[in-house]
């Protein structure tokens, strides 16, 4: 298969419709969730064959904890149990897995399998897959202004040094490229705290599938729109 010429280098998702996707069955939001959760290898596994390099993928916002207690428990243990199940796979195929987010607030079992597994995946190559897990891009900023002021009253940093290149080294996403494209499922057109610094210059695709319906041909469709588009960055039409 031959990859296009121009296609993006880091897609970011944000994976919504999980609890309509349930309720269009009747079932338990939970259930909408774990078939979510089914989507994802095919999505990382059409990466290396459409030229992108990181995927990174919003699966736990710092606002989702209004949700219930039983929905937000279950989550976390999605999670768990993703990481336990995928992880053999992840090196067998490749991949390389890291999170963004305050782990902090999350359980102590789930924050261990989650260093384990960026250990255990961090020779490969293939693909980047960044998973955002109690991320919020207002919090992530925040946090990295908590690190950058405590550099400058260390004297490590200059204040006079403090520029949109030194900055996002704060940024919990330090060691990724900015996204290219950024996709939201499910309808919604708005971008919910998601990757706020990094996306100043993304493209948008915002469609209507919701995210447990997702498959490879609806994530080759956009890329394949991706191409078409001028990016500009502030520059004159050609
Ligand atoms: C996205 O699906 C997954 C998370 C936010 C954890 P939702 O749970 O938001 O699904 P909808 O938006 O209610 O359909
Ligand atoms: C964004 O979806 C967060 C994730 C996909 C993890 P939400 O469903 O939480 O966003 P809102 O509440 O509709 O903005
Ligand atoms: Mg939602």
């Amino acid at each position: 298969m031959s990859i296009p010429a121009k296609s993006p280098r880091h897609v970011a998702i944000i994976m919504d419709g999980n609890g309509r996707w349930a309720r269009k069955r009747g079932r338990p939001r939970l259930l909408g969730h774990r078939a979510g959760a089914k989507r994802v290898r095919e999505i990382v596994e059409a990466c290396p064959d459409n030229g992108v390099e990181y995927l990174t993928i919003f699966a736990f916002s710092t606002e989702n904890w209004k949700r219930t207690q039983e929905e937000v428990a279950g989550l976390m243990s999605l999670f768990r149990r993703y990481i336990e199940a995928e992880a053999q796979d992840l090196v067998k195929e490749g991949t390389r897995i890291r999170f963004i987010g305050d782990r902090l607030r999350l359980d102590a079992k789930l924050q261990r399998l989650m260093n384990w597994v960026e250990a255990l995946t961090a020779h490969n190559t293939r693909v980047n897959l960044t998973v955002a897990i109690n991320y919020g891009g207002r919090d992530e900023v925040a946090r990295a202004t908590k690190r950058l002021a405590r550099d400058v009253a260390a004297g490590r940093l200059d204040p006079e040094e403090i520029t949109d290149e030194t900055l996002p080294r704060y940024l919990d996403t330090h060691v990724l490229p900015d996204p290219d494209l950024v996709i939201r499922t499910s309808g919604e057109a708005r971008i919910s705290n998601f990757l706020l610094w990094q996306s100043a210059y993304a493209e948008y695709e915002f469609v209507d599938t919701l995210w447990p319906d997702f498959r490879r041909a609806d994530f080759e469709a956009i890329l394949a729109r991706y191409t078409g588009r001028d990016r500009r960055y502030g520059g004159a039409t050609a």
